[in-house]
């Protein structure tokens, strides 16, 4: 595979069709899309809530790159390579835990919260610990939402955070806390992941659970106002009156999106009996009618935040055919387990979208794998918002290929 290759398989793609075979199976494609998206574009890694205390620390791997993140002594959420400037031992290995320091498990070189190396032993006279810190990783906290980026320029990030801020913070996610999260390995590329997420045609025959409360109609969440039904038109005038942005927002190309939307009626969360989950709202968000603040930012995660909790999804590529979710549920900190909330009542209809929503993708992927497979026609009606994902992704690997051969790198 080569750049002129996949240029030429960019090029040859029918609009509208879904993308061909060697996307979402072959390895240097795959490669490439790390490279070219998520080595590049910014990436929904933790909930802020999550790093409490100074000391409180977080890993994630995304493709090659370990990175640790980190809340400092002075509050602040930074984002560090988890390999240490010493011979590059891995720095953190638990997934989540409290350190005053960051001290290398090898030779015990010793880093601040901030990065800087403190202690390193016997290093000579000419050594200068200043120059020997962690490397960091951008890093941006979003109404109690923690971005990183792995480039070394990172793109722009201010034009979505400052239209995503004033829909975010009604909800004060910074004064929330994970109730209970889950992680999944999908058996599917992780475009199928999103192509499946981003189209309700499949959701009635699939979603039970969530189709109680969350409404499959695509004119619901598709942002043409013309076409939006007079419902949702009227609850999104009602809840801008409450001082709860609510209208339709999509970049130019089409890489992130945020509308509220009413539940179906008579629903208040996305739970089996319809009612809320938890017996405590989240920030201003008091009114129970509010339905869901969708949210979604390419490439890493999708989001539903309702008046008693939220839902934050975490998109990771593990290789060409292989995908984890990370799904964590957030509540109010004040709420308390076995009082204003269960568990398993909370995550009940997104534990088995989830699992529902995995099998269709592996089902997806294991007929994409057959050679027989050829790419078919998206639904106009209802396929749309696929088509847009589909869109920015060629979009955004057109945009950032280099005329250097894949091969060769
Ligand atoms: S590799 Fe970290 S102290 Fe030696
Ligand atoms: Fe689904």
């Amino acid at each position: 595979m080569t750049n002129a290759s996949l240029t030429e398989l960019l090029t040859r793609r029918v609009p509208g069709h879904a993308l061909e075979q060697g996307f979402y199976t072959d390895p240097l494609i795959f490669q490439t899309d790390l490279k070219t998206i998520f080595y590049r574009d910014w990436l929904f890694a933790i909930p802020a809530c999550e790093l409490e205390k100074p000391g409180s620390y977080v890993t994630h791997q995304v493709g090659e790159y370990g990175i640790i993140i980190v809340r400092g002594a002075d509050q602040a959420i930074r984002a560090f390579h988890n390999t240490c400037r010493h011979r590059g031992s891995i720095l953190c290995k638990a997934a989540k835990g409290n350190a005053p320091k960051l001290v290398c498990p090898y030779h015990q070189w010793t880093y601040e919260l901030d990065g800087k190396l403190l202690w390193a032993r016997d290093m000579g006279p000419d050594f200068d610990p200043s120059t020997h810190g962690l490397r960091t990783v951008h890093c941006r906290e979003l109404a109690g939402l923690v971005y990183i980026c792995l480039a070394d320029e990172a793109p722009d990030f201010d034009t979505f955070a400052d239209l995503a801020r004033p829909y975010l913070k009604p909800h004060d996610l910074t004064n929330a806390k994970v109730a209970v999260e889950t992680t999944i390995v999908e058996n599917g590329n992780w475009k199928l992941v999103w192509e499946n997420n981003r189209e309700c045609y499949h959701c009635g025959a699939n979603h039970p659970g969530l189709c109680r409360a969350f409404p499959e109609d695509p004119v619901v969440t598709a942002g043409d106002v013309a076409s939006t039904p007079p419902h949702i038109q009227e609850h999104c005038i009602r809840m801008e009156e409450q001082g709860l942005p609510s209208r339709f927002q999509m970049a130019a190309d089409y890489q992130y999106r945020l509308a509220r939307m009413p539940l179906l009626p008579g629903a208040k969360s996305l739970t089996m009996d319809l009612k809320p989950a938890v017996n405590r709202h989240m920030g201003r968000v008091t009114d129970d009618g509010a339905g869901t603040l969708l949210k979604y930012h390419y490439p890493s995660t999708w989001n539903h935040f309702l008046p008693d909790h939220a839902i934050l999804f975490r998109l990771t590529p593990l290789s060409p055919t292989t995908t984890q979710l990370t799904t964590k549920w957030l509540v109010h900190k004040d709420a308390v387990e076995g009082r204003d909330y269960d568990v398993a009542r909370l995550a009940e209809v997104w534990k088995a979208t989830n699992d529902e929503d995995r099998r269709v993708v592996e089902d997806n992927q294991k007929g994409v794998n057959s050679p027989a497979y050829t790419p078919g026609p998206y639904s106009p009606v209802q396929e749309e918002a696929v088509m847009q994902f589909v869109d920015w992704y060629c979009h955004s690997l057109e945009r950032r290929l280099d005329p250097v051969s894949l091969a060769a790198e």
